[in-house]
This record gives structure tokens, sequence and C-alpha cells, in this order.
């Protein structure tokens, strides 16, 4: 299992890459918007410089047309590096743009999955990550754990090299059911992460096992006595 974020948030990265066991970092235009009029590259190179040079960053293509897609996944890679991997929808031009910037060895990852179809033609041109759309799935009624498991059961049928990316999640508990169903890796906003370790239950059970200890021993801990 991998986590990671999904944020172009600086502080947050700082802060949740220094708690977590977080493995990269993915973006998409909405998630730029948050952070309001910035310089792009310099932003997307500052995340770089914070999460690392080895560590997964996903940066999403804004053209709607293949041959634009190409020119911004250009300019993603040549601004920023070329271990990036260049989000891509998949449409009818995104799937051209994908199978266009595989032949050129480019690290891609499909996006705005809502169906295992969409996964299944984006590994066939040779995504390396595909990323299903979680919640957004549900919202529409379909059965999202039913749609990551048969995407992960073809790449286990057929030993594709893709790896399942889940995204769009509202809570953790479609966190867990993405990675049950066979993702890989799972990407969500930070909150997501911090309300899955500071439930009031879990603070209440510290909470007792600090005043039973210091009941005994007082301020000293394990490693003053
Ligand atoms: C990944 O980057 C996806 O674009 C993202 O998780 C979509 O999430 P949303 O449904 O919360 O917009």
């Amino acid at each position: 299992m991998k986590y990671l974020l999904d944020t172009a948030n600086l502080a947050d990265i700082r802060r949740f890459y220094d708690i977590f066991p977080i493995a990269g970092v993915t973006t998409n235009p909405s998630i730029v918007k948050k952070e309001g009029k910035i310089d792009f590259f310099a932003h997307m190179n500052e995340i770089r410089d914070i999460i690392g040079p080895e560590s997964p960053l996903h940066i999403q293509v804004t053209a709607l047309d293949m041959e634009g897609m190409v020119r911004d996944a250009e300019a993603i890679l040549t601004k920023i590096d070329a271990k990036v991997y260049v989000k891509v929808p998949v449409t009818m031009e995104g799937i051209r743009a994908i199978k266009c910037l595989k032949s050129q060895k480019v690290r891609v990852t499909g996006t705005a999955i809502y169906s295992a179809q969409q996964g299944f033609l984006a590994m066939e041109a040779g995504a390396d990550c595909i990323a299903p759309y979680f919640n957004r799935m549900e919202n529409m009624g379909l059965n999202s754990d039913e749609i990551i498991a048969a995407l992960a059961e073809m790449i286990r049928l057929y030993d594709y090299p893709t790896e399942i990316l889940a995204a769009s999640f509202k809570n953790a508990g479609q966190v867990d059911r993405a990675f049950l169903a066979g993702a890989q890796t799972a990407t969500m906003d930070p909150s997501i992460l911090e309300a899955a370790l500071t439930q009031p239950h879990i603070m209440q059970a510290v909470a007792g096992f600090d005043a039973d200890w210091k009941a005994v021993f007082g301020e000293k801990t394990v490693a003053e006595l």
C-alpha cells in the first residue's frame, strides 16, 4: 500500500511528509486552483524540492486535445523534471496522448476514470498508473469496490505493469476499501489522514494510559526511570 497526498499546499506537504509514510504527491487543476494564482512551475518545483527527486509527483495536463496535451507534458518534463508522472484524463484525445507519450517513454497516469472500461483502455494504451475516482463513482451509484477489483484482476491476469492509484476520497473508510479491492496506491487530501489518527476514542485511550502511568510513576517517562 502506498499513500499519496492529493494537494498542492506546501505547508501541508511539509507537515504530512514529516508525520506520515507518504509516497508522493498528486495534483490536478482544481487542486492547483485552491492555492490561488501561483507561479505554477515555481510552485511545482517547490513541491519537488520538499518531496525529493525519487518521490512520485503527478501533474495534470490542461489542454483538451492530444497535440496540446503532449505539449503540456513536454513543458512539465522540461520545467520540472523527466521523472514527473504526467496525468492525462482518459478521454478519446487523452488515450491518443497516452499512446504518444508512452512511445516517448514518458511516465503517464490516466486520470478521471469512472469505469472499468476506461481503466482497461488506459492500461492497454500503456499508462503506468490509472486513477479511478472512488467517491465520484459512488456518487453516481456505481460500485467503486467492484470497479477497482475488476481493474486489479485484469492487471493480475495479464500481468500489466500498471498500478491502480485510487483517487477522489471523502473519508478513510473509502481509502481502506480501495486498498482492499486491489488498489496499490491511494491519493487523498491530508485531512483524511489526520482524521484517521485523531479520533476522540484514540485520544481517550492515550489519556487513560497516561493517567494510569502517572498514578504510579509520576511525571517520569519510561526513559527517565
Ligand atoms: C486526483 O488527483 C484526482 O483528480 C482527485 O482525487 C479527484 O478528487 P475529487 O473528487 O475530490 O475532486
